[in-house]
């Protein structure tokens, strides 16, 4: 799908009209649309083939609804075969925000087809019209290109996570780094679990023990010139969680292809730094392991040594992301000094999709003020999250009686604020208001449609950090 910007588009098959009301509309029109009982609301389509024109129904011209209309759009025309699909940017005094609507169209419109025998071929050319923008034609080019950019690397992110187990290892993670350092002029260092072995990282190391396949601990870094600070992103890159010797049941553990999602969404932000001209020095990191079971499986009471000497009771095997966090936190803040910030990503716990319900990212952290920008962030991405709070009470349940500290709590409460206490243990004193949590399990993967988001990988985490990050660069 190609989209370009054209000034005064005579020649075209279709044109897509959003409507939100009737009110601009002359009569024989809206005696039309009447007559095929089309509404002014969001998820009624109208086709007027004779008319060349896709009539889509909302309730604002704005923000999330036109993503969504946008991607209602495409899906409609999908089932056609037109070549040349016009859009008006400015009409009626109204004028649609290019990135919104081309960020619902390229969201939209993803499929992930790789197992499919017979592949459906869509290719259509979208021409916004920006005949009567008021917007000046070169800040309008920026904003396509911009956006075109940060969709691309989501739908790289969905297609990561949507590959199998067998096809996507933590060898191929690894492989997908080195690929988008290459394209985008990145530092890039791969290390093995010889490294890990050699460097105390006993936590990692043990979840991947029972795993055929070689456990990665992947750092990109994007370096600016005249960096204006210095962000460390940490993700969770679990290439299956099958939950190891505490395994899951055979309902729980299919979708656990997307316990990589953390990771991958790494991978995606990093991928869109370069071309977005962002002035932070940017390091991404990721823990790519597979946690599987075995006779050389880690195992519950097992006590393990963490990359800062913290030594840990292991009581469940499927709390392992903390585990490869935890050693992948101590490895960021002992490679890269004068940290400004430090987030990590994973799809850490079932708990935060019953605590936040399935949509929306738990945060945690420390500083008031990070979670304020942050709120402000995700909003303006069109990211859903929710914020878990911490108490003086909660730390005590992580508590362990052999170690310093369990994996898993007794507790039947607060799981993802547990969890992300006990990734506190691996937080220098000096980080920790610098540092956010995001438990992306709820947001990062649904096996159904959602708005714009299609069955499987969603590329929870990457809008709302770019847009952080967006914030801060024009500060
Ligand atoms: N990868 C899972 C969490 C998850 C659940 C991700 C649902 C996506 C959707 C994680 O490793 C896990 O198994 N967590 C356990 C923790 C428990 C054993 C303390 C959980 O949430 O049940
Ligand atoms: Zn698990
Ligand atoms: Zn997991």
């Amino acid at each position: 799908m190609k989209i370009e910007l054209v000034e005064n588009i005579k020649n075209f098959d279709i044109e897509v009209i959003f409507i939100k009301n009737f009110k601009a509309l002359n009569k024989q029109t809206i005696k039309i649309l009447k007559e095929f009982n089309f509404e002014a609301k969001e998820g009624k389509n109208l086709l007027l083939t004779d008319a060349k024109k896709l009539y889509i129904g909302l309730s604002k011209l704005k923000n999330e609804d036109l993503k969504i209309a946008a991607s209602n759009a495409i899906n409609e025309l999908k089932e056609y075969k037109f070549k040349k699909i016009k859009i008006a940017l400015a009409e009626d005094k109204k004028e649609l925000d290019l990135k919104t609507l081309v960020e619902g169209l390229l969201l939209g419109s993803y499929e992930f087809q790789k197992y499919k025998s017979k592949v459906k071929n869509s290719s259509f050319d979208i021409l916004i019209d920006t005949k009567n923008s008021k917007k000046n034609i070169e800040e309008l080019k920026k904003d396509l290109e911009d956006i075109k950019t940060i969709c691309s690397s989501i739908n790289m992110v969905r297609s990561i996570v949507n590959t199998t187990p067998e096809d996507y290892t933590p060898i191929t993670m690894a492989k997908d780094a080195k690929k988008i350092a290459a394209k985008n002029n990145l530092e890039c260092k791969i290390y093995g679990e010889e490294f890990l072995l050699n460097n105390g990282m006993n936590a990692m190391l043990a979840v991947g023990r029972a795993s055929r396949h070689e456990s990665q601990l992947i750092h990109l870094t994007y370096k600016p010139k005249n960096p204006k600070g210095k962000i460390v992103l940490v993700g969770k890159g679990l290439t299956y969680d099958s939950g190891g010797l505490s395994l899951k049941s055979s309902t729980g553990m299919v979708t656990m292809k997307c316990d990589k999602s953390g990771g991958a969404a790494v991978l995606g932000i990093m991928d869109s730094l370069k071309n977005l001209a962002y002035e932070y020095e940017v390091h991404g990191i990721i823990g790519a392991v597979e946690n599987m079971i075995g006779g050389e499986a880690y195992k519950p009471d097992d006590v393990l040594v963490a990359k800062n000497k913290v030594t840990i009771e292991v009581r469940n095997t499927d709390a392992e992301g903390r585990l490869v966090l935890a050693d992948c936190l101590c490895y960021a803040q002992d490679e890269i000094k004068d940290i400004d910030y430090i987030f990590d990503m994973a799809t850490l716990t079932g708990a935060c999709v019953i605590a936040l319900g399935e949509f929306s990212t738990g945060i945690m952290g420390h500083s008031q003020s990070l979670k304020k920008k942050f709120e402000k962030a995700s909003k303006a991405s069109g990211e859903l999250v929710g914020f878990l709070p911490y108490n003086r009470y909660l730390p005590e349940l992580i508590k362990s009686s052999v170690a310093d500290i369990v994996n898993s709590t007794s507790s039947k409460g607060g799981g993802a604020i547990t969890a992300s206490l006990f990734l506190d243990n691996f937080i220098k004193k000096e980080n920790k208001k610098k540092w956010l949590h995001f438990d992306i399990a709820g947001a990062a993967y649904k096996e159904r449609n959602w708005g714009y988001n299609p069955y499987g990988g969603s590329g929870a985490g990457v809008r709302m950090i770019l847009k952080f990050i967006e914030n801060l660069n024009s500060k």
